[in-house]
């Protein structure tokens, strides 16, 4: 897969994603990272890509100019200059869509995928009117720049790539993915500053220890998102007055 990242900051995406499990699907070739420095399509020497905002007010707008030129040059790359077949431009904007799983799981299926970042106060609507398929928000707080929101989802999406992690790996952090927060694990030693493993994880009794992890992902999502729990129930009704029926026995 491929992620076309337009922004200000190329050394930041690059150096952040190049460790760990994304560096290791780049270097493998499953993910390709491709960043385009906004500023190389600056129309002037100084390079700049911003300017005061019509109508008055605080702070500086980003251009529309080395934007679209920016984005044009991407299309000719990986379009053959066909226009019409036009990526999904996930634009990273506090005033997007809450980014969650299931946007993840949406964008791993493209081929391609181009992330716009912006930085000072935003940037010149028109250009966003012209390309962007997505906004995406990865929070309700505002952050100086749409870099570390794009690192993000690209790391939520490229875990879900075919090939990226390996197999012992691709269990690991499954919440949400079942709509339940993880439940609690451990490793050695079994007594860790006089805390021990619980004993139904030492029994090799897997129907109990299955039970177990069940109850705790339901207690842990209850006390942690009672809004992720409530879904929950509503969603496995019978599942779950099953499991309670089979407890009290
Ligand atoms: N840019 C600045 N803040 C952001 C946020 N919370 N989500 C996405 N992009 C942003």
């Amino acid at each position: 897969m491929n992620f076309h990242i337009m922004t200000l900051f190329p050394d930041m995406i690059n150096n952040g994603l190049s460790e760990s499990i994304t560096g290791r699907a780049m270097d493998k070739g499953i993910i390709n990272i491709n960043t385009i420095n906004i500023r190389d399509f600056a129309g002037n020497k100084y390079g700049h890509v911003d300017d005061y905002t019509y109508g008055g007010g605080a702070g500086m707008l980003m251009q529309a100019e080395p934007i679209y030129k920016a984005y044009e040059s991407l299309i000719d790359g990986f379009c053959g200059g066909d226009l019409t077949k036009k990526p999904r431009v996930v634009y990273m904007t506090p005033q997007g869509t809450p980014f969650n799983q299931a946007m993840a799981e949406e964008f791993a299926k493209e081929e391609d995928l181009v992330l716009l970042c912006g930085h000072y106060e935003g940037i010149d609507e028109r250009v966003l009117e012209l390309i962007v398929t997505d906004n995406v928000s990865i929070g309700d707080f505002v952050l100086t720049g749409g870099e570390l929101p794009a690192m993000m989802i690209v790391d939520a999406v490229s875990r879900l790539v075919p090939g990226v992690l390996g197999s012992d790996e691709s269990a690991l952090y499954e919440s949400f993915y079942d709509g339940l927060l993880e439940y609690p694990q451990y490793t050695r030693p079994e007594v860790f500053m006089d805390m021990k493993v619980p004993d139904v994880l030492l029994s090799g009794h897997h129907k109990n220890i299955a039970d177990w992890r069940y109850e705790k992902s339901l207690e842990r999502t209850k006390e942690r998102r009672p809004d992720l729990y409530e879904k929950y129930i509503k969603e496995h009704e019978e599942e779950y007055i099953k499991f309670m029926k089979r407890k009290k026995r």
